[in-house]
């Protein structure tokens, strides 16, 4: 085990953030972007933590390193990883991390590195880096394939159906805003849903049916249906506070490129990213580049055609 190498995928939510914290489904997928992590043999488990992080972020990460190296019985290694993916911008950077150090550490400890084995071991990490997140996050990495996620609350591990595209599905992701941190968003809707629950609760019971009514019409391929999917389900995420005016002001400026959809994805708030569905990505992300805003493309699931990646 002298060069030990695994990927984390960066994910999407195309539908369902945030309710899918309350037991709602969501629907996910893989980015081609994400987290590298190496390992290298060495006479005790440790994680090589990058200079540039603060002392708070250095904290959670060792903490979050530690659980997963006792669940794979603190194999003899030394990780190290760099990453591709713009950090706290929703697209699941921290889920990444912990699937790519899963993915090493189970190598490491020779033990199987299945979808299965490398999301438990990743999901001790997501823990210690969101509190209680849903899981839809490192669940997505780990099977990097277009799923509909749903974990029920207090349930111990989420359950996942892949959803088959006979269609390209190709996004547009755009940094829209400043760096969101997830655990503010999560947390200040929950202390709105606790004191209004059937008002919020009516809203993230409509946010899983559209995750659901999205995952129908990817299978059916019927893109537009799904486009208007997520401009629905970006209304709902703005009814709950989650919005912002740089996020609604993309949104707009996606559809008015031709988006079939577009919304928010992640956690939203002052910051993240937004997504548009096209059925040609090329034009938006020539145009937005040219506008000096940051962004890329990524197809999420369907038949690729020759000489793409991600
Ligand atoms: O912002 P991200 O990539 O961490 O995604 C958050 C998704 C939420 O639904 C808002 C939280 C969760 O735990 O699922």
């Amino acid at each position: 085990s002298s060069s030990l190498s695994g990927f984390g995928a960066g994910k999407v939510i195309l539908l369902g953030e945030h309710s899918v914290v309350y037991g709602y489904p969501a629907l996910a997928g893989p980015l081609s972007r994400g987290v590298r992590a190496r390992g290298e043999a060495s006479n005790k488990c440790q994680l090589v933590i990058p200079e540039a992080l603060t002392a708070e972020q250095r904290k959670v990460l060792k903490a979050a390193f530690g659980r997963a190296m006792a669940a794979c019985g603190e194999p003899g290694v030394k990780v190290s990883f760099d990453t591709d993916l713009p950090l706290s911008m929703g697209l699941g950077s921290s889920g990444a991390l912990s699937v790519a150090c899963a993915r090493v550490l189970l190598q490491a400890a020779g033990r199987k590195a299945s979808a299965t084995e490398v999301a438990a071991v990743a999901w001790e990490m997501e823990q210690e880096f969101h509190g209680t997140p849903s899981g839809v996050d490192h669940t997505t990495s780990a099977m990097e394939q277009l799923i509909l996620y749903r974990r029920k609350p207090g349930a111990e591990q989420g359950r996942a159906k892949v959803v088959e595209s006979p269609k390209p599905v190709k996004l547009v992701v755009v940094m829209a805003g400043a760096r969101s941190p997830t655990k503010l968003t999560v947390g200040a809707l929950r202390e709105r849903q606790k004191r209004w629950s059937e008002r919020y609760q009516r809203i993230f019971r409509e946010i899983g049916l559209l995750a659901s009514e999205g995952a129908e019409a990817v299978e059916e391929g019927d893109l537009e249906a799904l486009g208007d999917v997520m401009n629905v389900n970006h209304g709902l995420l703005a009814a709950l506070g989650l919005s912002s005016p740089g996020l609604d002001d993309m949104v707009h400026r996606l559809r008015n490129m031709g988006a079939l959809g577009a919304k928010l994805t992640g956690a939203g708030g002052d910051g993240g990213a937004v997504i548009g569905l096209f059925h040609d990505t090329g034009p938006a992300v020539h145009e937005l580049t040219r506008l000096g805003i940051r962004c890329f493309d990524s197809q999420l699931a369907g038949p690729r055609s020759e000489g793409t990646r991600g």
